[in-house]
This record gives structure tokens, C-alpha cells and sequence, in this order.
């Protein structure tokens, strides 16, 4: 299974930049940049990891980004990922960013985005892998911040495709963001917020992004299943929803795999991805195996996921159409 769902050409939509930042290269570039994190090694970084919900692994992932200070961090951090992602055989990426967990620290917006912008240039011509940029603003500071950075990033617009709402989701609902994300879309950009699993008010947060934020996608979203005509209404529109299995165990103890089965059932565009890969110790080919392991599911249905994935990423029809005939043909 495992020989079988690498062979597959891949797409990932839902992984976090910041979140593939390897412990090797946390202690390296710490050291390097003459930032003391309290860790001896980057052994200790990872005696340290204790994620049980998604604010004790949000604790550790903004103390970490304290490390990358220049643009060349910001590229290394990058293209490390792009590497793993090409033994993954990932042809095509859409990552996220958050810049705020960085500008907040006194680093310049430029500095950021120039470093990844060269990384996924690099990547484009040394690797094959193709990618565009999600920009995603942090729930949990306010809606004048966010707006501040939607600002800042037009004169780089070119760059990103779309925009994307993380961090802790508890009493940070949709509509907090309703302005910046009207003039996101405005602006041209594609709109992506997630819907964490088992979160407060999980549902009513679903609705507003779909009726009153129009989202052209769903990160997690895997609490939809609860509500019969929330599920309807995904299905219609043909929204993706971006699962991640193995972060989804380690913040709420389940790979939810039934629930994904079920998507499928439904007629929902399910898409499996790995969110912080560093982090939860799993990319992308490790969370397909998962749901292998822990959900019996079949090749049929992993080559579905896999397929999904291209379908509603945010790449032209023809590049899509091209993209499922290499499916078809490895599958
Ligand atoms: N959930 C919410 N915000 C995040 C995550 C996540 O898994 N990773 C990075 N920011
Ligand atoms: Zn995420």
C-alpha cells in the first residue's frame, strides 16, 4: 500500500509552511541567527513536543518561528519542505503562511515572502513542483491586524492566490473576519478558513463560511458530517475540504477515518493532507498509510482522495484535466 499511494502523483492543500520547519533545522538556524530557544539539541526539540489539543501545539510552533529571522530562512525553510515533498511525489502544492507570526517579532513582510517566493521558483525549475501561495491571517488577533496585512501584501499579489484563517479558532468565528475576506476576494484572491475539528460553535462557524463568507474551501471541516443539509450544501457547490488525519489524532485523538469514508459516500470533495508535518512527525505518503492502517481503506478510494485533491485545488481546468490523466495513469 505504502509502494502504491507513493507511485500516485500527489497534491497538498493543506500544509502550513511554519509547520515543516524540522527540529534539525529549529536548533540550526537558531544557532545561527544567535537566538537561545532553552534547547540543547535539536534531540531536546523533540523530547519537548507534547501536543494533545491545538493550543498546547500552537504554543510550541509560534516559540519556534522565533528561529527564522532572514529571507534566506524563510527560502530554507521552504524549499527543505519542497524536498520532502518531491520523495512524496507531490506534484503540485498550495502551502499557507502566516505572516503575522513573524511581523509580530519585527520581521518584514518582504523578508518573508521574497524567501519563500525564491524557494517556490527553486522548486519550480529543480524539483517539477509546481505551487502557489496561501496567505493565512491568525484568528486570534484582531480583524484591524489582518486587514493591516492584506494591505501589505498587495504589492505582492502576484505571489499568492489566495487567502486562509488558522490559529485558535475558539471564540474567533468567521464572521470576526467577514470585512477582510470581502476585500480579499475583492482583491482577486481565492478565500480558505479553517473549521477545526471539535471546536466551539464548530457548525454555525461552517454556515457563516459558506453563507456569509462564500469560501471557495474548507480546511478540516470534518464536524459537517453532523448535519445532514451542511453536507447537502457542500456537496453541491463541490467545496474541498482538506483533512489532515494524523494532526486530527494528535488534537482530537481519532485519525477520522469514518468520517472521511463518509465524505466520500457523500459525494464530498474530501482531500487528505498533513498540516504541520514536522510537527505531528508525518507528510503526506505517512497520512494516506494511515488511513490505510487505521481505516482499511482501499486503493479505490485513496486514489479518490488523491484525485479530489487536483480537482479542487485552485489550478486552471486544463492544468487539473492533465494532472487526473497522471492519476489514471500511475493508479
Ligand atoms: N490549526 C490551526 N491553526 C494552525 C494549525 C492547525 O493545525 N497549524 C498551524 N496553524
Ligand atoms: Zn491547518
Amino acid at each position: 500500500m505504502r509502494d502504491f499511494i507513493q507511485s500516485l502523483p500527489k497534491a497538498e492543500l493543506h500544509v502550513h509552511l511554519e509547520g515543516t520547519f524540522e527540529p534539525e533545522h529549529i536548533f540550526a538556524m537558531a544557532a545561527r541567527n544567535g537566538i537561545d530557544l532553552g534547547y540543547e539539541s535539536p534531540e531536546a526539540i523533540v523530547a519537548a513536543y507534547d501536543f494533545y489539543d491545538l493550543p498546547s501545539f500552537l504554543t510550541f510552533y509560534y516559540k519556534a518561528m522565533h528561529a527564522l529571522q532572514t529571507e534566506q530562512d524563510f527560502y530554507e525553510l521552504t524549499y527543505a519542505y519542497f524536498e520532502k515533498a518531491k520523495a512524496d511525489n507531490i506534484v503540485y502544492v498550495e502551502p499557507f503562511f502566516d505572516p503575522q507570526g513573524h511581523t509580530s517579532r519585527g520581521v518584514a513582510f518582504e523578508t518573508i515572502i521574497s524567501g519563500i517566493h525564491r524557494a517556490q521558483a527553486d522548486a519550480r525549475t529543480n524539483l517539477g513542483i509546481e505551487s502557489n501561495l496561501i496567505m493565512c491571517f491568525l484568528r486570534d488577533m484582531s480583524a484591524e491586524s489582518a486587514m493591516e496585512h492584506l494591505l501589505m501584501s498587495l504589492p505582492f499579489k502576484e505571489w499568492i492566490i489566495g487567502v486562509g484563517l488558522d490559529s485558535d479558532e475558539k471564540d474567533n468565528p468567521p464572521l470576526k473576519f467577514a470585512e477582510v475576506f470581502q476585500r480579499a476576494r475583492a482583491e482577486g484572491y481565492k478565500l480558505t478558513m479553517h473549521c477545526d475539528v471539535n471546536q466551539k460553535d464548530i457548525l454555525g462557524h461552517m454556515w457563516e463560511c459558506l453563507n456569509e463568507i462564500q469560501v471557495d474551501r474548507i480546511d478540516h471541516g470534518v464536524n459537517s458530517l453532523e448535519d445532514p443539509s451542511l453536507c447537502e450544501e457542500i456537496a453541491k457547490r463541490g467545496l474541498g475540504l482538506t483533512v489532515c488525519p494524523v494532526s486530527n489524532n494528535f488534537v482530537v485523538q481519532t485519525y477520522t477515518t469514518d468520517e472521511i469514508r463518509k465524505m466520500l459516500q457523500l459525494g464530498m470533495k474530501a482531500t487528505v493532507n498533513s498540516d504541520d508535518p514536522a510537527y505531528f512527525r508525518a507528510y503526506l505518503t505517512d497520512n494516506f498509510v494511515a488511513l490505510a492502517e487505521h481505516g482499511e481503506f482501499t486503493q479505490a478510494e485513496i486514489t479518490q482522495l488523491v484525485k479530489n485533491a487536483f480537482e479542487v485545488s485552485w489550478l486552471s481546468e486544463a492544468d487539473i484535466a492533465e494532472h487526473l490523466a497522471a492519476v489514471n495513469a500511475a493508479a
